[in-house]
């Protein structure tokens, strides 16, 4: 596949396999060995880049980055982000100033998160380096670089990275086009973000001979906000999800927040978090609770569902072959929405558990109720005995500890290396009550409560 884009700097023109990552190809064609590869699979950050597209500067991580994603963008590895006559970028002079390498294997990885954080103005550091992993430095005298460097201009080396390539034929630019191509190619596998497929190359080796990259086809990258609802296009990336959510769906937005890291973020789309089906993904409970609908198209053939239906079984989604998630649709508001991710880091973790409620309080007494969860069983799906157990009880503790008992009723988790089946239940139960007192205004979040 031809692929064109600029590599720190220069156009460069790639005959590449659609799957080779631009890891492999930076470091065994390029020679350029400043970028690292440390965990193959999107976890540590050693492999940041900075990207430019027409959504603005990004840091990806290279590992699970195919090639074929990078038509018409531009692409700075370490070696490009200082200048062209070896000046420092800010961030560089800073780390170097504030001792914030050691042995200096994440170091260019963390180059690249912070030049990305520096030119969006960012000044929530924490969030944007959250998916760099450094042994040996510690994290502090990194934050303090950052700082440092927020009030530098961006070299002006990189304000001319502006790419402009013809869009390439293997990329459907409509949906139309795209829906036709998959009907008549069933057994294609879609690469929206990359971040599960990504996986299956690097880590299973597996060959993927016929495929479909979505993120030109603008259609499915579309955001409607009308009066009562919002519609998000499945190849909507979380990054932007979170921006989003931040505006009407504040709850929501802080599970984003914690949703893999900033380059994950970068990359994941809502619709492959959905289409994947997983039992933890992060978004599929959030999406239930709030009531949402799915779409879908097969052809000409357009559908939709609550997305609850979509969910079967384990591995087994309401989706034929040749269906391909266009979006869902979320309401605009959510007051009574909380969302609560449970895992064993607070960054860039998959959920044990995570649990999102949403109930709708009248008169003092339950008038509806929505609960979903993930990692509770094969799929995300809602907890029906809890929720009748509230519906028409008064709003209080006792109704809550009631209700909370039911549980075992809903699930059977299973046991596993994130969790086991006991503390998943004793968990969902004790979110139930989490949630009572959130919505009684005491703090429940430990980011929020002091001693
Ligand atoms: C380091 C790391 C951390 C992660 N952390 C989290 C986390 O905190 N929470 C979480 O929920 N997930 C997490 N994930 C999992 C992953 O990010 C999500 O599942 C992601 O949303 C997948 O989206 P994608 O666009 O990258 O999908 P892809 O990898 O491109 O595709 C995933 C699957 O969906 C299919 N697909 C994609 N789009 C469509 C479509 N529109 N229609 C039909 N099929 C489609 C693909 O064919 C494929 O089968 C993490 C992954 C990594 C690597
Ligand atoms: S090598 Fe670890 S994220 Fe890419
Ligand atoms: S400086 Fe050694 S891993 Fe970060």
């Amino acid at each position: 596949m031809d692929v064109t884009f600029l590599l720190n700097g220069e156009t460069v023109q790639v005959d590449a396999e659609p799957t080779q990552t631009l890891l492999d190809w930076l470091r065994v064609e390029r020679g350029l060995c400043g970028t690292k590869e440390g965990c193959n699979e999107g976890d540590c950050g050693a492999c940041s880049v900075l990207v430019r597209d027409d959504t603005g500067d990004k840091a990806l991580n290279a590992c699970i980055l195919f090639m074929p994603q990078l038509h018409g963008k531009s692409v700075r590895t370490v070696e490009g982000i200082s200048g062209p006559d070896g000046e420092l970028h800010p961030v560089q002079e800073a780390m170097i100033s504030h001792h914030g390498s050691q042995c200096g294997f994440c170091t260019p990885g963390f180059i690249a998160s912070m030049a990305a954080g520096h030119s969006q103005g960012r000044t929530d550091h924490d969030d944007v380096l959250a998916g760099n992993l450094c042994r040996c430095t510690g994290y502090a005298p990194i934050i303090r670089a950052a700082k440092a460097a927020e009030t530098a201009e961006v070299p002006t080396w990189l304000n001319d990275d502006l790419p402009s390539v013809s869009p390439a034929p293997y990329a459907p630019r409509n949906l139309e086009e795209l829906a036709t191509w998959y009907a008549a190619n069933p057994d294609a596998t879609l690469i929206a973000g990359a971040t599960d497929v990504g996986l299956w190359v690097t880590k299973q080796l597996r060959d993927l001979p016929n495929i479909a990259f979505l993120n030109r086809c603008a259609e499915l990258r579309e955001t409607t906000i009308g009066s009562d609802d919002i519609f998000i296009g499945a190849a909507v990336t979380m990054t932007e999800t979170l921006a989003l959510a931040r505006a009407h769906h504040p709850h929501w937005a802080e599970m984003i927040r914690r949703y893999g890291s900033e380059q994950v973020r970068n990359a994941a789309t809502i619709g492959g978090n959905i289409a994947n089906g997983s039992p933890i993904g992060d978004n599929p409970p959030a999406l239930i609770a709030m009531g949402a609908t799915l779409h879908l198209r097969h052809g000409n053939a357009e559908r939709q569902m609550p997305i609850e239906d979509f969910f079967i079984a384990y591995g087994k989604q309401d989706r034929v072959p040749g269906e391909l998630v266009t979006g869902v649709t979320i309401p605009k508001a959510a007051p009574d929405l909380r969302c609560y991710k449970i895992s064993k880091r607070f960054d860039q973790d998959i959920s044990a558990v995570c649990g999102c409620f949403n109930v709708t309080v009248s008169d003092g007494a339950v008038a509806d109720a929505r609960i979903a969860f993930g990692g509770m069983a094969g799929t995300p799906h809602r907890a029906t005995a809890v929720e009748t157990a509230l519906i028409g009880q008064p709003w209080n503790s006792t109704t809550i500890a009631q209700a909370a008992a039911k549980f075992g009723d809903d699930y059977t988790p299973l046991s596993d290396m994130r969790a086991s089946a006991a503390y998943r239940l004793k968990i969902a139960q004790n979110l139930l009550h989490r949630y009572f007192a959130d919505r009684t205004g005491q703090a429940t979040n430990v980011l929020e409560v002091t001693a």
